[in-house]
């Protein structure tokens, strides 16, 4: 027999999580629209297949200013560092190194707090061109913005996973966001996270985009340019 504790306890749980698949059913039918509206663009298959294509038929060998927000064990970071190859380049890595701030919460998976932690440590590159900036993006991001100017074209990687850290990078980031600047995303199409702290950013700071390319099953990672 359930207590009245229980009980209660039971139903905040229901309605959370109906909350929560309610939430994901609007963002997900927004996603489409907005996707849909942004036809066509190339698809691939894995995220690495699309930042080729990035490196290739977009920057075409130009230097660029390389900013990945969660970088954790560098996979990306790294992949990025090889693939664009350039002397002037410069990579800079966000990230506590030590797992997510918060938990990530979505309809069907939970990951915790600290999740992606590599206790403390950056990945291992002898790379002279890359930079850590580690701490929260709401305690590094604006001193770093104090002294940084851009020098090439701006490539943002976000891979931070969660609304609250992609909404914060994002209206901070807002001022230097100038037309050819190149957003990708890790978890675009979760209609919780990434992708509702991207609309939520456009809907407020009336910026535009143009789709570059997709890939994964479900538009997972989307790479965008900043038009307006
Ligand atoms: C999914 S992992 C990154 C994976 C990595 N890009 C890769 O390809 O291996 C997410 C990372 O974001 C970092 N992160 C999320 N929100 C953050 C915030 N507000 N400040 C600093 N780091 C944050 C976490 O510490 C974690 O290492």
């Amino acid at each position: 027999m359930l207590t009245e504790g229980l009980k209660k306890r039971v139903g905040a749980a229901f309605v959370g999580h109906r909350g929560r698949l309610f939430e994901a059913l609007g963002g997900n039918a927004r996603l489409h629209e907005w996707l849909r509206a942004n036809q066509p663009f190339p698809s691939f298959a894995d995220r690495f297949q699309l930042y080729e294509y990035i490196q290739s038929e977009v920057l075409k060998g130009q230097p660029i200013d390389y900013l990945e927000f969660g970088v954790s064990r560098g996979v990306s970071f790294l992949r990025w560092a090889e693939i664009n190859s350039h002397q002037e380049s410069r990579l800079f890595g966000f990230d506590t190194f030590e797992g997510l701030p918060e938990p990530w919460v979505s309809v069907s998976a939970v990951a915790p707090t600290g999740a992606y932690s590599t206790k403390g440590v950056v990945p291992e590159t002898g790379d002279h061109r890359v930079q850590f900036v580690i701490g929260l993006f709401n305690a590094t991001l604006r001193p770093f913005l104090e002294h940084f100017q851009p020098r090439s074209r701006l490539v943002i990687h976000n891979d931070s996973d969660l609304f609250s850290s992609t909404l914060y990078m994002l209206v901070t980031l807002d001022p230097i966001l100038v037309p050819g600047s190149i957003l990708i995303f890790d978890e675009f199409a979760n209609p919780m996270h990434e992708w509702r702290a991207f609309s939520d950013y456009v809907a407020a700071f009336g910026r535009s985009f143009r789709v570059l390319g997709a890939s994964g099953a479900y538009y997972t990672q989307v790479a965008l340019e900043v038009t307006a």
